[in-house]
């Protein structure tokens, strides 16, 4: 079914993506430019997704849901190159029409519940999205167009009380949170309607990977961005909850490339995609204070407030498959991602400081 041509013979895709031949003057048309629809297009991975599509080509639509302010300031800068549609992961018949209206080659759900620690405080809500969320998705694949092209935003935190070290599509899922366990759901649903409906539908299992475009909750961000904070003279605490847990850290910009090779290979399979090294929460604390020439056990002080009801000790994934398969691996390694966080961290406290100055005047 899924034969080795771009899209699966016999489907629409494969009409979009043949050159067509024009009745007058130039013997062969480009190509109609693939289109992609990405949910989750406001969040750190929706913005480098779209960015990356852009350079590849696509037509680029993102969904968005309505909220009285908008949250757009990841992808302000692709104002004009972008659509974006009104709809909601808890609204079945907003995500039928807009999959109608769009009529993509491919879909990339991203938009989740993905704070882990709201997950214990709104576990409802986290399934609605993070899990259901999914089905509904799919459904509207099923019922508009089975070719659309599926991909699954899966994730480490499956894993959880991880079963072997390093973790690899064979390993077996031990959740740890209600996010992790809505991700399980999402990540079998998608199996099965690959398997009930013979969609292209794949599940890319995405360890953590962060950016200066990551949330201020999650610890690398909240760090780099303290730390800014602290070397400005703006705060002088920072306070965290387990310095021991482990992750397998990469950057994000090379693991949204990752999902686009996942729905561009000739076969709908599931991938690992991490970096293969993992790290503690305190090495990332010391990196990051190093390198604006702070100690950092003046700063950090524990928090148990911060620790969490069930945690997820250490991470670690193999990517081989996808490096022999996709061709894929990680342009950008531990030392260089805490480096670009913080400095980034450090223009932008300075340009809010100035702003703040400028304000008081
Ligand atoms: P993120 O920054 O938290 O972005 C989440 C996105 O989901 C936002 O655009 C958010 O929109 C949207 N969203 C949430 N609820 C929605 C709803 N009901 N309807 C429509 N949109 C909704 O997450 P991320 O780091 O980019 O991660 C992207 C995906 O990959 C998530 O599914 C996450 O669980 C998964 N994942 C992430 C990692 C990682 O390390 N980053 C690793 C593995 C898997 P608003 O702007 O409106 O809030
Ligand atoms: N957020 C946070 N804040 N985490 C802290 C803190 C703190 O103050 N102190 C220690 N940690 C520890 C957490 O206990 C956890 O073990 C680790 O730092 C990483 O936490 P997060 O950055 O919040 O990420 P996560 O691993 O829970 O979840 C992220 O990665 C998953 C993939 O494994 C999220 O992006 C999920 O959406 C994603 O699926």
């Amino acid at each position: 079914m899924f034969a080795s041509s771009r899209y699966p013979v016999g489907s629409r895709k494969l009409k979009r993506f043949t050159p067509r031949f024009a009745l007058f003057s130039s013997p062969v048309a480009p190509p109609p430019m693939p289109r992609a629809l990405i949910t989750g297009i406001t969040g750190q991975d929706g913005s480098y997704l779209a960015e990356f599509l852009l350079e590849q080509g696509y037509e680029v639509h993102g969904m968005v849901r309505r909220a009285s302010t908008e949250s757009f300031e990841r992808i302000t800068h692709l104002a004009g190159r972008i659509t974006l549609r009104q709809a909601d992961l808890l609204d079945p018949l907003s995500i039928i029409n807009m999959v109608s209206d769009v009529r993509p080659d491919e879909i990339y759900n991203l938009a989740a519940q993905s704070f882990v620690p709201t997950s214990w405080s709104q576990p409802l809500l986290t399934s609605e999205y993070t899990a259901l969320g999914v089905t509904r998705v799919l459904e509207a694949i099923r019922l508009v167009d089975r070719s659309i092209r599926f991909y699954q935003a899966s994730s480490s935190e499956m894993f959880g009380r991880v079963q072997e070290e390093p973790q690899t599509e064979r390993t077996a899922f031990y959740p740890r949170s209600p996010y992790g366990v809505s991700k399980v759901y999402g990540h079998w649903i998608t199996v099965n309607y690959r398997e009930s409906y013979d969609l292209f539908a794949v599940s890319g299992i995405l360890f953590n990977h962060e950016s200066p475009r990551r949330g201020k909750e999650f610890v690398t961000r909240k760090v780099s961005y303290a730390v800014a904070r602290i070397k400005h003279g703006l705060q002088d605490k920072l306070r965290l909850g387990n310095l021991d847990a482990q992750r397998d850290w990469g950057y994000a910009g090379d693991f949204v490339r990752a999902m686009w090779l996942m729905l561009k290979h000739n076969q709908p399979v599931d991938y690992v995609i991490a970096t293969g090294k993992k790290h503690s929460v305190r090495d990332l604390v010391q990196l990051a204070f190093d390198r604006v020439g702070l100690d950092w056990q003046k700063y950090v002080e524990i928090d148990p407030q911060l620790l969490r009801p069930a945690e997820v000790n250490h991470l670690c994934g193999d990517a081989s498959k996808a490096r022999v398969e996709l061709d894929w691996s990680p342009r950008v390694n531990f030392e260089q991602l805490v480096a670009m966080m913080v400095d980034a961290d450090m223009s932008l406290v300075a340009r809010e400081k100035a702003g703040a100055d400028r304000m008081a005047q």
